[in-house]
């Protein structure tokens, strides 16, 4: 059952014509923000989403009135790295598939060939995007003894790239030259469908692609193309572009991990995301200035 169907978030039939009469909003990501409901919500002084992602909000609808934006930066970049790790190494050392093959009585013992995968360690991983989440990615791959690309507009100082132990590289040619890629940008218009059909084609043979981002942030049809023909030899998925729906032609590949959109879903986090958004939400009602305002 959705969150719509138990009737909670903006799709909720008694939030119907409403919005006139609130103040304040607390939205999850799946509760669309946009340019008509701000319209309607002729009272509205801030939109707080439990969310680092702002993409479901407009945001220049929002300044025009005036309306502060906050969000739930920093809080969940530990657990959103932990996943996107996890998937990389999943994918790579075909986890889940070993998983099924157990679960369906398909084990007959050790065997030099079953479910031989990829090495990770040694392997280049290409971080697009080295914010918060970006950068927590990159330690962990120091830590399983990569080398880390990342790709992004502004360049990091020197030492900071230094301490993470990542070299700033061209978007293309952070495609052409990882054995793995993971998503950390945000979706904007600029990193729509950054992961493009050309840059698809560009990756290694055998190369990964692993997306906690936003599903939008990759040309999903492409990507199925490159599963079953190549370059790419993986996937792990935590988000897709029409969500919840997610391609049937994914759900049929041996080489791809999908989860659920659950990056940030540890107890601890999401508690840290609902007391980030709470501050967020009485700082900017008693006119104070908000912990995390975007
Ligand atoms: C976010 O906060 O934007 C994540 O996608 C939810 O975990």
């Amino acid at each position: 059952m959705t969150w719509a169907e138990k009737g909670l978030g903006l799709e909720d039939p008694r939030f119907e014509g409403a919005p006139g009469d609130y103040e304040a909003l607390v939205v999850l990501l799946h509760d669309k923000v946009d340019a008509a409901l701000i319209a309607r919500a002729t009272r509205l002084k801030v939109v707080v989403t439990v969310s680092v992602g702002v993409d479901h909000i407009d945001l220049a609808a929002c300044k025009a009135r005036g309306i502060v934006v906050t969000n739930t930066p920093g809080v969940l970049s530990e657990a959103t790295a932990d996943l996107a790790f996890g998937l990389l190494l999943a994918v790579a050392r075909r986890i889940c598939e070993g998983d099924r093959i157990v679960r369906g009585g398909g084990f007959r013992g050790w065997a030099p060939d079953l479910l031989v995968g990829t090495a990770v360690h040694g392997k280049t991983l290409g971080i697009v995007g080295l914010g918060r989440i970006g950068s927590a990615m990159a330690r962990r791959a120091r830590g399983f003894g990569m080398k880390t690309l990342y790709a992004q507009r502004t360049r990091l100082n020197e030492a900071m790239e230094r301490a993470l132990g990542a070299r700033h590289i061209d978007v293309d040619a952070l495609f052409q030259e990882s054995d793995f890629v993971s998503l950390h940008c945000p979706l904007t218009e600029e990193t729509r469908q950054i992961v493009s059909r050309a840059r698809l084609a560009s990756m290694k043979p055998g190369s990964v692609l692993v997306n906690t981002a936003r599903g939008a942030c990759v040309d999903e049809d492409a990507l199925v193309e490159a599963l079953a023909t190549g370059p790419l030899g993986g996937a792990g998925l935590d988000v897709y572009a029409h969500e919840p729906e997610v391609p049937a032609a994914l759900l049929v590949r041996e080489n791809v991990v999908l989860a659920p959109h659950i990056a940030s879903a540890e107890r601890e986090t999401r508690e840290a995301m609902a007391e980030l958004a709470m501050e967020n939400l009485l700082a900017v009602m008693e006119e104070r200035e908000a912990p995390s305002r975007v």
